[in-house]
């Protein structure tokens, strides 16, 4: 089974994609962790992509594609979750043509949040240099301040959470992503969960929605 998990900056993908992950045992493929991994190679590729990304601009589909299929052959006959991909229109395309012989997207889970909803979660934001666990000051604090609960890694807040970046990367939703929302609503494959309500009862929503689809006769 195939699973995307779409939202704007902030909506709780890596947050929710890391339970399920947990639940379920899927492979995850994360876009933003694969490209911050690859801005600290000092080459020039991790820092065109560096520059971007704290820019808030989106990296190309030549590169996105290449990273997608490197993951994909690496983690074959496993259910993916996927975090961040698709993001445009021809991403979409790009991932329909990857998945055609393992499964297709099965399921498309949109978690919905306001602008300001968003602003205010990212300002607080903090994620472990380490294994990428994500944490909020204010509503999903770590046990011991900037000390990651799961592997004692420190905490630290991304390059791309100043004002400019946060509005580029709100903007490209916006223009960018919700069109790619609109593509899988129309395919039937597009559950819209509240993305506002508490981390827990999210979780609990969209293991409901995952159990219930793997149950149903094809
Ligand atoms: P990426 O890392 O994917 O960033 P993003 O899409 O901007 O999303 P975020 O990671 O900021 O938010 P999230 O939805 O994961 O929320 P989180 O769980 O952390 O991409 C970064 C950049 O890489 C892009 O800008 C682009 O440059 C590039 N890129 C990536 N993919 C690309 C692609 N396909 N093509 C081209 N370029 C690409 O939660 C946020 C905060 O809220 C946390 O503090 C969390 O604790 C808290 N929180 C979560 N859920 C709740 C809740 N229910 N209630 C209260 N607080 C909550
Ligand atoms: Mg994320």
């Amino acid at each position: 089974m195939n699973i995307i998990l779409i939202g704007s900056a902030g909506s709780g993908k890596g947050t929710q994609a890391r339970q399920l992950v947990k639940k379920f045992g899927m492979a995850y493929f994360s876009t933003g962790d694969q490209l911050r991994l690859l801005t600290r190679k000092n080459t020039p590729l991790g820092r065109e992509v560096a520059k971007k990304i704290s820019a808030g601009e989106l990296i190309s589909d030549e590169i996105m594609e290449k990273i997608l299929a490197d993951f994909i052959d690496k983690n074959q006959n496993q259910s993916i979750i996927f975090d961040g991909f698709p993001r445009v229109l021809s991403q979409a395309e790009i991932l329909k043509k990857r998945l055609a012989n393992i499964g297709g997207v099965n399921l498309v889970i949109f978690l919905n949040i306001s602008k300001q909803e968003a602003v205010k979660r990212l300002a607080s934001r903090v994620i472990c240099r380490q294994c990428g666990a994500v944490y909020n000051k204010n509503t999903n604090p770590p046990r011991q301040a900037n000390i990651c609960d799961r592997c004692g890694g420190k905490l630290y807040q991304r390059e791309d959470e100043t004002p400019q970046a946060i509005g580029k990367r709100l903007e490209n939703f916006y223009e960018k992503t919700e069109p790619v929302i609109e593509f899988y609503r129309h395919q039937g494959v597009l559950e819209e969960v509240d993305g506002e309500k508490p981390i827990k009862a999210i979780s609990a929503e969209l293991i409901k929605i995952i159990t219930l689809l793997d149950t149903e006769p094809n």
